[in-house]
């Protein structure tokens, strides 16, 4: 199925949840654009969850989404701000929905989790889901181990559900070449960094408009928690400990908060500014409206 039928939506465009960034500015945006605007719940209790689901409504009456980082201990306290505001989608990162999936379904929320594999895209049509993102490894954030331009095909293969291509998309093109592999929408994310109604600090924006195609880094290869972000001073450090093999709890120590430093304070030494590799061809701040229309209008 088209996911602009499945999700009510003008364009087949998702915006990528973003932890602690994509809070009800830009998720209304995206959303009044003709996208699906996903809101972060990262950090978050019900009772803030459910403050920034009401601004929400209050600025879009368009379907959007909620995203849940499924590591976080308060999932089902999340899940049921989620069925109670009658949310129209929910995605899921770093583990199975598989818990709370039959709560969503049962109150009509399509459930997309983001998948790094084929045999978890597999498991997932299983359970039952609406579609998948089938992310690959040049985004931002949390990554897997295969790209974008290999994984699509390989899920689209597999499974007879939607998929959804991430990483790497931020223009036309890019969005013509997931057709081309087979996808049935894009999920964007580094892109919508640098959109207006973005809520991050003035330092972030302009370390994604000031970098290169060259600029990214992978931290936490060698504790199996693999992050794409800007290269910075935090990431220098980081990399440094992680190649003298220092204990991963006190490289941890370094990463804990350093995203919220990013986001809210602008510190450009100790913060964590993960973008994906597209990130270098982002150079201006635009609308979300913009940013969307660039992607879909034909000329
Ligand atoms: C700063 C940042 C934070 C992210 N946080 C999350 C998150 O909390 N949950 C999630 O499912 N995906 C997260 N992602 C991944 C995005 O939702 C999206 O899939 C990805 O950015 C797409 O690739 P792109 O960065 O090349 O556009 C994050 C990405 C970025 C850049």
């Amino acid at each position: 199925m088209n996911i602009t039928n499945l999700l009510n939506i003008k364009y087949p465009l998702i915006q990528g949840s973003m932890a602690r960034i994509s809070r009800h500015q830009l998720v209304s945006a995206v959303s009044n654009a003709g996208g699906l605007g996903v809101l972060t719940s990262v950090g978050m209790d019900a009772a803030e969850l459910s403050r920034q689901i009401d601004l929400v409504k209050t600025e879009t009456t368009k379907p959007f989404a909620v995203n849940l980082m499924l590591q976080q201990n308060n999932i089902p306290e999340l899940v049921n701000v989620i069925v109670s505001k009658q949310i129209a989608a929910v995605t899921t990162g770093a583990g199975t929905p598989k818990p709370y999936f039959k709560q969503l379904h049962q109150a009509g929320i399509k459930v997309i989790p983001v998948i790094p594999n084929v045999s978890i895209a597999k498991k997932m049509e299983l359970l039952g889901v609406d579609a998948v993102v089938a992310e690959g490894m040049e985004s931002g954030g949390h990554i897997g181990q295969t790209t974008t331009m290999s994984l699509v095909p390989q899920v689209v293969d597999a499974v007879n559900i939607p998929v959804i291509a991430a990483g790497g998309i931020a223009d036309k093109r890019a969005v013509a070449a997931s057709f081309v592999l087979g996808a049935s929408g894009v999920q964007v994310g580094t892109a919508f960094l640098a959109a207006k109604e973005t809520p991050i600090s003035a330092e972030y924006k302009n370390m994604v408009l000031a970098a290169s195609d060259t600029d990214t880094v992978v931290t936490g290869m060698t504790f199996k928690d693999p992050v794409r972000g800007l290269k910075s001073p935090l990431t220098n450090k980081v990399l440094a400990m992680e190649a003298k093999k220092i204990d991963p709890t006190e490289i941890k120590e370094q990463l804990s908060g350093a995203l919220e430093k990013a986001v809210f304070d602008g510190n450009v030494e100790q913060g964590s500014f993960m973008a994906g590799q597209i990130a270098g061809k982002i150079h201006e701040i635009k609308s979300a409206t913009n940013i969307i229309e660039e992607i879909f209008t034909k000329e």
